[in-house]
């Protein structure tokens, strides 16, 4: 069996730049080694051992007591929600979290649960003082009773930055009066250790729960992992039975996910500072050509030129001057060159770094985006 070593099998698909998102990544030829090979067991009677060591690695990585394997990042934060917020019971989260605006209202649809959203910063934070605000009067009758807080780090919307433990542990210390638990939805935490230099662990030590995704820089094809306590796991797993998410010798896919949380040279962790980088540079390279602004909106101020030092992880997010329609007319351009980059919200566009993308890809992406830019002109 050829595992494949062309952009093709990272990703790049048919010659192809794919810049649209980290999800496009392919497994590497380790995982689907180890795939091939896992050692299964119905994970729905908890016999499947390639599951349960990924739970137990990614619980004590993150610090936590337990995990579980999702199918999703979505399906992590709705379990998660599912377990810790009784029918009625409000949420506080960011106004361009991913929670709110792309989970097709989950939290309403099946837990039963209200939002109530607080503007982020340019960093992705909640203003811990607009936090405090926004937690509801339990004992008034009017009222929805606050359950839980999320943060999201990295925070997408806001060049995918990563938010600090300084954040976490003065969020932690403003909830602990009100006995509200924190959720980290950590799509991209590894990228956010990564990029700050810390052990991922230290990003959730003053949350209650958290979910980070295999299948984004992590390069794994599928799924999730929420770790929290066993207490905490145990109601997950439940909310997961519910939503038909049990599966069973599903360590064949949690096998992919063990080799991206591997120490080993065949860990994908490490090589996200590499992404970092690859998206630095096409920030900065793109950022001098004439008609590309500032991402405007909460990432960076409307009309100026796109700051590069913005980009610390792995996502580009900028703008073409000529509003959605030369958008549309500038991304279409750069597809017809090969390369995908993809319309983001406020009329923005976001270009993400990944496995399988080097420098001779950021090289093709920059001149085409410099081609496509006179041609649309
Ligand atoms: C911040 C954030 N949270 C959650 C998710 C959901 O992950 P999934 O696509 O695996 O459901 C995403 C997906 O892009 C995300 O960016």
């Amino acid at each position: 069996m050829g595992y494949g070593s062309d952009a093709a099998s990272r990703g790049g698909g048919a010659g192809r730049i794919d810049l649209r998102s980290d999800t496009v990544t392919h497994p590497t030829p380790e995982m689907r080694r180890a795939m091939a090979e896992a050692e299964v067991g119905d994970d729905v009677f908890e016999d499947d051992p390639t599951v349960a060591a990924l739970e137990e690695r990614a619980a004590a990585l993150l610090g936590k007591e337990a995990g579980l394997f999702v199918a999703s990042g979505t399906m992590g934060n709705l379990v998660t929600v599912m377990a810790q917020v009784p029918r009625g019971g409000e949420i506080i989260t960011p106004a361009e979290g991913h929670i709110y605006n792309d989970e097709a209202a989950n939290y309403a649809v099946v837990a039963g649960a209200g939002l109530r959203v607080i503007s982020e910063n340019p960093n992705g934070e909640m203003p811990i003082a607009d936090v405090v605000e926004a937690i509801q009067d339990a004992s008034d009758p009017h009222s929805a009773i606050t359950s839980l807080v999320i943060v999201e780090n990295c925070h997408a919307h806001t060049f995918s930055r990563p938010i600090t433990p300084a954040y976490m542990r003065e969020l932690r210390a403003a909830l602990k009066p009100h006995g509200i638990p924190i959720h980290v939805d950590g799509a991209r935490l590894f990228n956010a250790a990564v990029a700050l230099g810390v052990p991922v662990r230290d990003l959730v030590a003053d949350a209650d729960s958290a979910t980070f995704c295999l299948s984004k820089g992590l390069a794994a094809p599928i799924g999730s992992v929420v770790v929290g306590s066993k207490e905490f796991i145990f109601k997950a797993r439940r909310a997961r039975k519910l939503l038909g998410g049990g599966m069973r010798q599903v360590g064949i896919l949690a096998a992919a996910g063990l080799v991206a949380l591997s120490d080993g040279p065949e860990g994908t962790v490490k090589r996200l500072a590499e992404d970092h980088v690859n998206a630095r540079r096409l920030a900065t390279e793109i950022a001098a050509l004439p008609d590309v602004i500032s991402p405007g909106h909460i990432a960076q101020p409307e009309g100026e030129r796109l700051d590069p030092s913005r980009v610390t992880t792995n996502f580009v997010i900028f703008k073409v001057t000529g509003g959605i329609a030369r958008r549309t007319r500038f991304l279409d351009a750069l597809e017809k060159r090969g390369v995908l980059m993809v319309a983001y919200p406020h009329g923005q566009i976001r270009a993400v770094a990944h496995y399988g993308i080097g420098d001779e890809e950021i090289s093709k992406t920059i001149a085409a985006t410099a081609a496509a830019l006179t041609e649309t002109a």
